[in-house]
């Protein structure tokens, strides 16, 4: 059966998507793309093998020849978006994060649960780098107890420049939210309590704290650095490194040729994470597409996942606003 997927929003991450679906992912096509610039939507639907194209989600939504739905518009629209998906009674990929507020995804939940009670559930959501094979290897490295128990992590996220409208919220509910699902996705332990920490602003902040630096504890009692610094400038730079007792594993940058030149031998960074996560990417929605198609549980981060993941970055929203003061996490029950 081929999955007749909808795509909201049509901006970086909804036109990539569509890309994919349409090159690269089997048992699936593009058959709607929906954005508010009914323009960009119709342009993304023309390289998608000719979907319709429409300015409402809802209608996208409503629509029988969309089978399931992808939800890659703005983060403050997730959660309505995925709550009108699951009431209309079909499968959603959402995008990171669940939602920028805990209250809202704890509403998503809920929608969840009057929808399909105890039933197989609806919602993935887009922690994509749980599908990134670098991060895979790192998680059965670990798991393997070769090199030990592992005492400490840090995750680094880097990026050229920020978005417009980047706040110090936004920077852990945007982009360190990836770092708050991948340390206890390695680890297998939940983040029990955290802090925030900041150093002297970079210059080229446009108004906002960057870099920052959080500390997450799990409950196996390993610390987490974290550093997000969204203004790096060099390039999109994604790095992992766990302490073990007897050894240290790392992520290398995926990177296809060396540039020896004016005395100096080099490789490129990107300049986002499109080229970083491509497989991830790929990876993730073969894998969606595949447990619709066979009726299996999509082997995506899950809605609770999602949860969980906003419940830390609240946690480390708390420890910003009371001058890093260590916080625990506190994970509400739905
Ligand atoms: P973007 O700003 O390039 O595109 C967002 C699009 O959504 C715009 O075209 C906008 O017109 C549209 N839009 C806004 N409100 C809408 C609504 N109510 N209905 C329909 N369309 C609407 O943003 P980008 O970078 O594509 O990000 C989209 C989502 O993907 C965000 O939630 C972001 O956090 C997430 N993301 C995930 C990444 C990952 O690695 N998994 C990487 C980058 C973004």
């Amino acid at each position: 059966m081929t999955i007749r997927v909808g795509i909201i929003g049509a901006g970086i991450m909804g036109a990539d998507h569509a890309r994919i679906i349409h090159r690269f992912v089997s048992g699936a096509e593009v058959s709607f793309v929906a954005d508010i610039d009914l323009a960009r939507a119709r342009s993304v639907a023309a390289t998608a093998g000719g979907a319709a194209a429409t300015d409402d989600p809802l209608a996208l939504i409503a629509d029988p020849a969309v089978d399931a739905v992808l939800v890659a518009s703005h983060d403050s629209t997730h959660a309505e978006l995925v709550i009108a998906s699951v009431n209309a009674g079909k499968p959603v990929l959402c995008e990171k994060p669940l939602a920028p507020t805990l209250d809202e995804c704890v509403r998503v939940l809920a929608a969840q649960r009057s929808a399909v009670g105890d039933g197989p559930e609806l919602i993935s959501l887009g922690f994509m780098r749980r599908f990134d094979p670098g991060y895979v290897e790192l998680k059965a490295a670990i798991g393997s107890g070769a090199h030990g128990l592992a005492v400490l992590v840090h995750s680094v996220g880097r990026g050229v420049s920020s978005g417009p409208g980047s706040t110090n919220a936004s920077s852990v509910t945007n982009s360190a939210i990836h770092d708050l699902d991948i340390v206890p996705w390695l680890l297998d332990s939940p983040v029990v309590e955290v802090s925030w920490h900041a150093p002297r602003s970079s210059s080229l902040a446009d108004g906002f704290q960057d870099p920052q630096l959080m500390l997450l504890r799990t409950a196996d009692g390993v610390l987490s650095t974290v550093e997000t610094f969204l203004n790096a400038r060099y390039g999109y730079d994604v790095r992992c490194e766990i302490v073990c007792e007897t050894g240290v594993l790392a992520l290398t940058e995926p990177s296809r040729t060396i540039h020896d030149s004016g005395l100096r031998r080099g490789t490129a960074y990107a300049a986002d994470w499109r080229p970083r996560f491509v497989d991830a990417y790929r990876l993730e929605v073969q894998a969606w597409v595949d447990a619709l198609n066979s009726g299996t549980a999509s082997p995506l981060a899950t809605a609770a996942d999602g949860l969980r993941a906003s419940a830390v970055a609240a946690a480390v929203i708390a420890s910003m606003n009371d001058g890093g003061r260590t916080v625990a996490v506190t994970v509400p029950s739905v």
